[in-house]
This record gives C-alpha cells, sequence and structure tokens, in this order.
C-alpha cells in the first residue's frame, strides 16, 4: 500500500506512522521551573545527534510542561527508562496540573544531579545531565507552525549504574531498556547482536 501523508488517507483504523518509526528510545526527562518546581514526564521523540560533544533532542507535542520548565531553566537530566522502572514511567505521563511532582507521585527517588539543578531518578541505571541548545519550532511543507518543539541538549555530565558496566564496557541488554512501538506497544531490549562496520 502506499498513501499521501499530507492526506493520511491510509485507510488503516489507527496512523501507521508511529508502528513505522519504531522502537523509538525514551527520554525520560527531569526538569525545573524558575521557582523549583520538579517535572518527570517520558518523550519518544527522543533521540541522540551527536557524540562528539554528545547531544540529545527531544520534541514535544504542544507546549507541555517539561518544554515550559525547560525553557525557564535551560537544563534537564535525561533518565534511561527500563522494563523495572515501565509502571512508574507510564504513571509519570499522565496530565497532571503544572508544578505537580510526577517523581513524587510515581513513587519515585529523586538522586542529586552533578552539574544541573534537575535532580534524576535514583533507580534508573543511567541519566544524562543537559544544558539546552536549541529551541526549534516545526513548521510544514506548507510554512505553517505545527506547534512541535524540538529541544536540543548537550550531554554535560554522565551517571552510569557501575552495576552494568562488564570488562570496561555498559552492558545494555542488562539494563533491559524499554522503547516505544506503535499503538499501546513496547519493546524491549534483552539482547545485542555484533557486527563489524564494513570498511570502505
Ligand atoms: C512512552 C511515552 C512516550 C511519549 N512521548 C512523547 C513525545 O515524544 N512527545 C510528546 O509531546 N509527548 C509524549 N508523550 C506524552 C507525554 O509524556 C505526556 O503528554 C506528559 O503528560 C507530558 O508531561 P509534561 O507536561 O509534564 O512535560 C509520551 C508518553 C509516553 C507514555
Amino acid at each position: 500500500m502506499f498513501y499521501d501523508a499530507r492526506k493520511n488517507d491510509h485507510g488503516l483504523p489507527r496512523d501507521p506512522f508511529k508502528a513505522i518509526v519504531t522502537p523509538r528510545p525514551i527520554g525520560w526527562i527531569t526538569s525545573m521551573s524558575a521557582a523549583g518546581e520538579i517535572n518527570l514526564a517520558p518523550y519518544s521523540f527522543f533521540n541522540g545527534v551527536s557524540s562528539r560533544p554528545a547531544v540529545v533532542m527531544f520534541s514535544s507535542e504542544g507546549r507541555k510542561d517539561s518544554l515550559a520548565f525547560i525553557q525557564e531553566t535551560r537544563e534537564f537530566v535525561c533518565n534511561l527508562a527500563t522494563w523495572e522502572l515501565r509502571e512508574a514511567m507510564n504513571l509519570t505521563s499522565a496530565p497532571m496540573p503544572r508544578g505537580v511532582n510526577e517523581m513524587q507521585a510515581a513513587g519515585l527517588e529523586p538522586a542529586p544531579s552533578r552539574l544541573v539543578k534537575p535532580p534524576r531518578v535514583a533507580a534508573s541505571p543511567c541519566a544524562l545531565e543537559c544544558a539546552l541548545l536549541q529551541i526549534v519550532p516545526i513548521e510544514d511543507v506548507g510554512g505553517q507552525a505545527i506547534d512541535c518543539h524540538v529541544v536540543f541538549g548537550q550531554v554535560i555530565g554522565v551517571h552510569i549504574d557501575d552495576r552494568f558496566i562488564r570488562d570496561g564496557m555498559l552492558d545494555t541488554a542488562a539494563m533491559k531498556p524499554i522503547a516505544r512501538c506503535g499503538y499501546q506497544n513496547y519493546a524491549v531490549v534483552e539482547s545485542e547482536f555484533k557486527m563489524v562496520r564494513s570498511k570502505d
């Protein structure tokens, strides 16, 4: 099948787009307002875009609290969402009034960050402390603003739970990161395979 995505005339009961761009890693973002309120929410339009320096991005569809807080204080933390933390992660996606601390609401302990003010999720095996670089508002091909805001941050501090470092390498599968697929589906990384990069 083929469909024109501008018309979204796929004829299927649900839009398949997010089932194609999959699995999407989840940036479980902690942020803090200028008044010191703490926010935690998952974003699966999330990825790394550069390694030297390390840069990450996430996209807010609409002006959500994470975006507002990061605009105010220019810092955030990306916590790794794992199989063990899946229910808590999901709880933190509930729409709550601005100022409600989702970390507390989900029964998660905060741990202090080193270089930024927003705390990290203590139970998460990895966390990236980020400094805001840019917020890019997205327009469609017709030049219309679509109320989508992409937040880019430089990773300035990295926390790793030492239990997951084996022979000097991070054992990703042992952390069981979860990722977003289409509809209500998720994937969990429990195994990896190795392939040596082709030479020119
Ligand atoms: C796994 C998962 C991934 C999500 N990814 C996104 C996303 O990429 N962009 C977005 O705008 N909302 C996303 N959401 C919804 C937000 O988490 C939700 O709107 C949340 O209430 C936003 O919180 P905030 O207003 O405290 O920032 C996602 C929800 C879940 C459960």
